[in-house]
């Protein structure tokens, strides 16, 4: 009986839901029926405000008159409950009323900010994660905002390229349940909330694969790659009901993103039935002509929308010729109505057609922006985002008992800087609610601890005259911690660097600093993997911190005396040398694999390098150690419906309590196609209390053991396969092997 009635109510719901999207489609079609050409493309073009720009502004001067005139279906970098009450007024004058969409890079946090998506990614902690993603939609929402330009879900494999702080680094399966919860974070209980927003996966595709790491390069990459590494992110968020895609500005085996129908067409809309919008990157629509791929912006408006870009951002292609593109018959009118049926869909489903003012109400601006529950949740992600480097000496955790510490570098006093690049209020940014490094270590010691401060030296420059003052500083402290880095601006859009390393002198200043005697925690701050091998050689102690957001120096206070032991893991691998770029931990094994370091006979090595990295990805500290043992798999034969049980025991053998992220990697031993030595393959961070024992489970499905064969089909095939079980990449603590029989 109960079972009924439970199937009525499933059966109800579903079909209320039905009727639902019934409704929706129902009433676009019966607005796109009233709907001019010129209103159509309206919807279809999007402007920026002038207050932040990525890209060569749009010369039309005239975007007020335009928006009454229904010729703009979409703001962005338009931003609080004033500015986006104002736009959307204008939009209420045109003749059917329809309501602008605003949109916003809202990378890490929109006024509270979080750690950069890469750092955040150190963390393996899907829920913060998600819940991250969550605040920030909250507060962006309650700004007037329905549409953030994240998740970037772009693989990343060459820390040359700026961009990789935006993203989750170099792992496809790490990337895809980031995107993920990304997604699900951002979009929240779904569109319609009033405090969620729509997210927007970027870039599509392959734009982190940019030859030479320089930003908005060419990308040359076989499909086997493409399906294998880049794409599974951006199916992971289709998967997770992402509202919108963006393309991206590179090319891919030749033809542009934008005008890429196989991409956009094929894949995205064809295979995945992606049912949201696609928009164009800044301009991308456009720079099609400077790739040589389209004659003018009349024939850049053609390729675009022919291959499946619904949106125009900034390119003004859109605007001014689809009318003229549908009049010669060179493009059908049905592929913009499909595309505005897109973009209406959406609009109606955030609910702006009922009320096109629901997100820009002041009040729940004030309640949401820095609400002092966003800083605890920064702090607390900030703190997970860190990871520990090394520890040989044990200097950590700081006792908070110290007499006295020697804070010097150029990052102590830094303020904005903490929010790193991408945070959407640079411009006027309100520094008090930023906590600074020195900041968070006053507000943590007591008052029997005396701080002390030197610059050293500033980030680039090579000026050493503050070095005597900061080692006269550093002969007075009992402890010593060195906060340098890259500037928060040498990562992101268009900042990609052909030399990864500390910049200026700040490694000089260390080598100084170590003469002293003292003992030294350095903490390096950056948006990216960097190249210090005499500091990873020569120092003790070293925290990756990454640019950690408005809570940064709390958090990092919170790591050096230890109310949080530290437990990132590096999303990413560390080069011990730009040479080794791209590096990464799962590729193939080759014909002639070096057997370790040393091996260079007529093997694939280098003559003047390691293979290995300096830190491999999956790597991390803790203050506590770990133990591994007793793995048991339930069979080590399985059919493809069959599943292996997998258990181990996991065991805090150190004096603190902490957190392990026990990694599974797979290797198939032979497949139709050769397969990486190894592969990320599922996860668990685990907490526990020092001296604590967990039985930790994991299952073994066909899934995890499938692949894309040569026919790009995705199989499981029969064979051997080694489990492995690690505390990163390269420190493989319990192995095992197991069959698939058919
Ligand atoms: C260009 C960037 O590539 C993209 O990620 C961003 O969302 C747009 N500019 C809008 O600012």
């Amino acid at each position: 009986m109960n079972k009924l009635l439970g199937s009525i109510i499933v059966f109800w719901m579903a079909l209320s839901a039905f009727s639902q999207t019934q409704t929706i489609d129902q009433s676009v079609e019966e607005l796109l029926q009233k709907m001019t050409l010129e209103e159509k493309i309206g919807q279809l073009n999007q402007y920026s405000s002038d207050w932040n720009q990525t890209g060569p502004m749009t010369i039309n001067p005239n975007k007020q008159t335009e928006i009454k005139n229904g010729q703009i279906g979409s703001m962005l970098n338009v931003i609080g409950t004033t500015y986006t009450r104002q736009y959307q007024e204008l939009a209420m004058q045109s003749r059917l009323k329809i309501p602008l969409l605003f949109g916003l890079d809202v990378i890490h946090g929109y006024k509270t900010t979080f750690p950069l998506p890469l750092a955040e990614a150190a963390s393996w902690d899907l829920p913060a994660i998600e819940l991250s993603a969550r605040i920030a939609a909250t507060e962006a929402s309650a700004a007037g905002i329905h549409w953030t330009f994240a998740p970037m879900v772009d693989i990343a494999r060459d820390p040359r390229w700026g961009r990789v702080m935006e993203g989750a680094g170099e792992d496809t399966y790490l990337g895809s349940k980031i995107a993920y919860a990304r997604v699900k974070g951002f979009q929240g209980d779904g569109l319609g909330n009033l405090n969620s927003v729509m997210a927007c996966a970027k870039h599509f595709a392959a734009y982190g694969a940019a030859v030479g790491g320089r930003d908005y390069n060419s990308v040359d990459m076989s499909e086997r790659m493409l399906w294998e590494t880049y794409l599974p992110p951006f199916k992971a968020a289709v998967d997770a009901g992402a509202a919108t895609f963006m393309n991206s500005f590179n090319d891919i085996n030749g033809i542009p993103a934008t005008g890429n129908a196989y991409i956009q067409r094929d894949i995205l809309k064809g295979k995945w039935n992606f049912q949201g919008f696609v928009v164009s990157d800044w301009g991308s629509i456009g720079e099609m002509i400077n790739h040589g791929y389209v004659t003018d912006a009349k024939d850049a408006a053609r390729a675009a929308i022919t291959a499946g870009s619904d949106m125009d951002m900034e390119s003004n292609a859109y605007r001014y010729h689809l009318a003229q593109l549908v009049a010669e018959n060179k493009i059908s009118i049905e592929l913009i109505d499909d595309a505005v049926r897109r973009v209406l869909r959406k609009k109606f489903e955030l609910g702006l057609f009922e009320d096109p003012f629901r997100y820009s109400d002041p009040d729940r601006q004030n309640a949401a922006i820095f609400n002092p529950e966003h800083a605890k949740i920064a702090r607390d992600i900030a703190a997970k985002s860190i990871v520990l480097l090394k520890n040989e000496k044990q200097i950590l955790p700081l006792s908070k008992e110290t007499k006295s510490i020697a804070f010097i570098g150029p990052m102590v006093k830094l303020k904005r800087a903490n929010h790193g690049f991408w945070a959407i209020d640079l411009k006027d940014v309100d520094s008090t609610y930023i906590v600074s490094q020195w900041e968070g270590l006053q507000n943590k010691v007591g008052k029997n601890t005396k701080l002390l401060y030197a610059k050293g030296c500033d980030i680039e420059s090579t000026d050493k005259s503050g070095f005597a003052e900061a080692i006269k500083v550093a002969k007075k402290a009992d402890v010593v911690i060195v906060s340098i880095g890259e500037k928060h601006n040498m990562s992101g859009e268009a900042k990609s660097r052909s030399n990864i390393g500390l910049p200026g002198v700040q490694e000089d200043l260390l080598k100084e600093l170590q003469k002293t005697g003292k003992p030294i925690v350095v903490l390096i701050n950056a948006g990216r993997p960097l190249v210090f091998n005499w500091t990873a050689d020569n120092m003790s102690t070293i925290l990756y911190t990454w640019w950690l957001g408005s809570e940064a120096g709390n958090a990092i206070a919170d790591v050096l005396f230890g109310d949080y032991n530290p437990s990132g893991k590096l999303p990413m691998t560390f080069p011990r040398d730009e040479g080794q770029i791209p590096i990464y931990y799962n590729h193939y094994n080759t014909g002639r694999p070096a057997k370790d370091d040393q091996d260079k006979i007529y093997v694939s090595s280098y003559i003047d390098l390691p293979n290995s990295p300096k830190f491999p990805f999956g790597f991390g500290l803790s203050y506590t150690t770990f133990q591994y043992s007793d793995l048991k798999l339930s069979q080590n034969q399985m059919n493809s419906d069959e599943v292996i049980e997998v258990a181990l025991k996991l065991s805090n053998t150190g004096k603190y309590a902490g957190a392990e992220v026990v990694q599974l990697y797979l290797k198939d031993k032979t497949g139709s196609v050769v397969r990486p030595i190894l592969e990320l393959k599922d996860f668990q961070k685990v907490s526990l209390a020092a001296g604590e024992t967990k039985t930790i489970y994991f299952k073994i499905d066909k899934e995890k053991l499938s692949f894309f064969n040569q026919k790009l089909d995705w199989v499981a095939e029969p064979g051997s396969f080694e489990l492995l079980i690690g505390a990163s990449s390269a420190d493989i603590r319990l192995r095992a092997n197991f069959e698939l029989t058919n």
